[in-house]
């Protein structure tokens, strides 16, 4: 997803430099190359043979290495890259690009570079707060740096407040969303997907074999075309994609709560196996035997539809994508599923337990529109993703 995309980062100094190392991995694993540039002050926090080591490359630390200069002289390596990167940035980093320093490798690149560059703040909050780093900040973003954090919690100085490094994954996120191009650019996509839990007591409830791997894979296509996707997950047992805004829920109730709030999109497509039922007698506190012998009596009642109601609310997207699981008479139900629910398509498939779908790597799925079935061979789930978010993107595009 970033393979061919060079990225050159620049580690400040601060505590919370070892999280650029988990950043190196996350880049190298999306196929990224990682040019390393260690501050003086950064390589007091990590070293440079764990940041080369993870990089896979040398790591560039001093901007009067000659020999660096008879090799690639700083002009030059800051220009190879896609993005610059600086994680963590430092309030003094910040400070040298707000006033145009060189001088240091680090802030000499920043100033030598017509690429775009991402930073990614850490400080103490107090440092965070002061006028001059505050302007500092918004010199940067008129310059056109992108920002992303920092995080609010507990520090390493032991205060609270905002100024913890982002997530690696938040920075991965950010750095996807600086590079991709594609034809989903600009374009918000909803998706759906896991299970649902839906209790009996505290400890106990009812759910169903939905893995989430199809409403993963999907996102993750839809990313991968420049689409800025949220995520809405119940317990699902495949991880989330990185990239993606991930909401996590447990319930149907609170996957409508979840869904609701993040309209308007472009297109939605509700991948997850909601459960139709709740247990409408849920226990407060953990149901007991009682020693009688006397079983209890669960009642249900029914969950919200949440495709039907995206597809019939106000704030509809424009496309919207459903899906059905059956086991018998697929195109049949799937096609009166449509119209009931009022969605664009219906992405059907044949979960009967001989087909090993449910919870299996591969699936056979018939597309459903105004204008037909159209069956499509028995794939991977990654490859029905790809080719239904292609398929988004050419109808957001029509549209
Ligand atoms: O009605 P059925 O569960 O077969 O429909 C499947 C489609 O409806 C899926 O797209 C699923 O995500 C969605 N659905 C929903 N809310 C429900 C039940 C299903 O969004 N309560």
């Amino acid at each position: 997803m970033l393979s061919g995309k060079r990225i050159l980062l620049i580690i400040g100094g601060g505590i919370a430099a070892y999280k650029s190392l988990l950043l190196i991995r996350l880049l190298k694993s999306a196929g990224a190359m990682v040019t390393p540039v260690l501050t003086k002050a950064g390589a007091e926090f990590v070293t440079p043979l764990s940041v080369s080591a993870l990089a896979g490359e040398r790591v560039y630390s001093d901007l009067f290495d000659l020999t660096d200069e008879a090799e690639m002289g700083h002009i030059q390596l800051s220009r190879v890259a896609d993005l610059i990167v600086v994680a963590p940035a430092t309030a003094d980093l910040m400070a040298k690009m707000a006033g145009g320093r060189a001088d240091d490798l680090a802030s000499t690149l920043l100033l030598a570079t017509d690429t775009a560059v991402l930073v990614a703040p850490a400080m103490n909050v107090r440092m965070w707060q002061h006028p001059a780093t505050q302007r500092n900040l918004a010199q940067l973003r008129v310059d056109g740096v992108q920002v992303v954090g920092p995080d609010a919690g507990e520090m390493a100085c032991g205060e609270f407040g905002q100024g913890r490094l982002a997530e690696p994954e938040a920075i991965f996120a950010a750095i996807q969303a600086a590079l991709v191009e594609g034809p989903l650019l600009g374009k918000h996509v909803l998706v759906t997907s896991g299970p649902t839990h839906e209790p009996i007591d505290p400890v106990r409830y009812i759910a169903n074999r939905s893995s989430g791997a199809q409403g993963t894979a999907i996102a993750a296509a839809l990313r991968d075309l420049g689409a800025s996707v949220t995520f809405v997950t119940g317990p699902a047992t495949v991880p989330a994609p990185s990239g993606v805004r991930v909401v996590r829920v447990e319930t149907a109730r609170e996957m409508l709560a979840a869904v609701e709030a993040a309209l308007p999109a472009d297109a939605a497509v509700m991948a997850a196996a909601v459960a139709d039922w709740r247990v409408a007698n849920a226990a407060g506190s953990k149901m007991k035997k009682d020693g009688t012998g006397k079983a209890p009596v669960l009642e249900f009642a029914e969950n919200p539809d949440i495709l039907a109601t995206v597809s019939q609310g106000d704030m509809r997207p424009k496309l919207v994508v459903g899906f059905a699981a059956e086991t018998d008479r697929v195109e049949e139900y799937a096609t009166a599923k449509r119209l009931r629910k009022g969605c664009d398509w219906i992405v059907a498939n044949d979960v009967s337990p001989a087909t090993g779908i449910m919870g299996g790597t591969e699936n056979a799925v018939t597309v459903i529109s105004a204008a037909g079935a159209e069956v499509w061979p028995r794939m991977g789930k990654d490859a029905v993703a790809r080719a239904l978010a292609e398929r988004i993107a050419v109808a957001l595009q029509n549209s």
